[in-house]
């Protein structure tokens, strides 16, 4: 049984640490396309084609089953390889709708139609391109009514994190919580939109304040993926061994894993 984890790079581990966690039965096949990280600037044709060849290579390490821990990605290629790509046996499910619905506080798969919640101002601080698709806002529309939405595109800082620039990244995400508090001065929650973020949150929720909520996408979509598996259990796939693949130097970026989730992590070549 296996399922796949897909990101740029290194955020979709802070994912794939709470699915782990949550399904310890579970292998898990992780893929990271370091050499090709950030995909945050990158146009939609090109994510595109990356994810894909991607998600392809987990579905030839036995996962029928893959989960986009990217929301450039999921936000920019999910809805096309839905629509026109995904074979009838497979499935790519994002990482976005668990964030919403927890925000909009809905039970998994609630379809009801949009009412107003307790938030009202909400921080969201995503990769430029997820800002740019503007694809949080339209699932939030969905679900709530009457939520003010003030997005950060953080430039920059996938890539000081992808470095291991951990200075360079803190001061980064400063100035976009900088940035983003002289549009709206009081949010009352903050998504970290993008999956590299948990590694900084910190940071985030020292330069937001202790008042502001602040929801990453780890555990949330932890907790969907085990009730998605519960009902369709078939979709875990026949791989029996967890693995983690990049596209990048194995060297590196297993260093950078291990520093980052403090357990040791070894990657071989996609
Ligand atoms: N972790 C990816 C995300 O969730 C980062 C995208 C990038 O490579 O810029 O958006």
């Amino acid at each position: 049984m296996a399922v796949g984890i897909f990101d740029s790079g290194l955020g979709g581990l802070t994912v794939l640490d709470a699915v782990a966690r949550r399904l310890p039965q579970m292998a898990f096949v992780y893929y990271g396309d370091n050499a090709r990280a950030p995909y945050g600037v990158r146009d939609a044709e090109d994510i595109f084609q990356l994810t894909t060849a991607g998600v392809e290579r987990l579905w030839d390490a036995g996962c029928d089953l893959v989960i986009l821990a990217c929301n450039t990605a999921a936000a920019a290629a999910l809805r096309r390889m839905q629509e026109t790509w995904v074979p009838e046996n497979k499935r790519v499910l994002g990482v976005f709708v668990p964030l919403i619905e927890a925000l909009t506080e809905r039970r998994w798969g609630d379809n009801s139609p949009p009412r107003e919640v307790a938030v009202k101002h909400v921080a969201l601080f995503a990769t430029p391109t997820t800002v740019a698709t503007r694809a949080f806002q339209r699932e939030l529309a969905f679900r709530a009514i009457g939520v003010d939405v003030e997005a950060q595109p953080c430039g920059g800082v996938v890539d000081a994190i992808e470095d291991g620039d951990e200075i360079l990244a803190e001061a980064l995400v400063r100035s976009h919580v900088d940035a983003l508090k002289r549009r709206m001065p009081h949010p009352e929650a903050a998504i970290l939109g993008c999956t590299h973020y948990p590694l900084m949150e910190t940071t985030f929720q020292q330069a937001l304040g202790p008042d502001v909520k602040v929801y990453s996408q780890a555990n949330l979509v932890a907790e969907s993926l085990a009730d998605y598996l519960e009902r369709r259990p078939e979709m875990a796939g026949i791989g029996k061994d967890s693995m983690f693949l990049t596209t990048g130097d194995p060297a590196k970026v297993s260093e950078k894993a291990t520093q980052f989730l403090r357990r040791k992590i070894t990657f071989q070549a996609a």
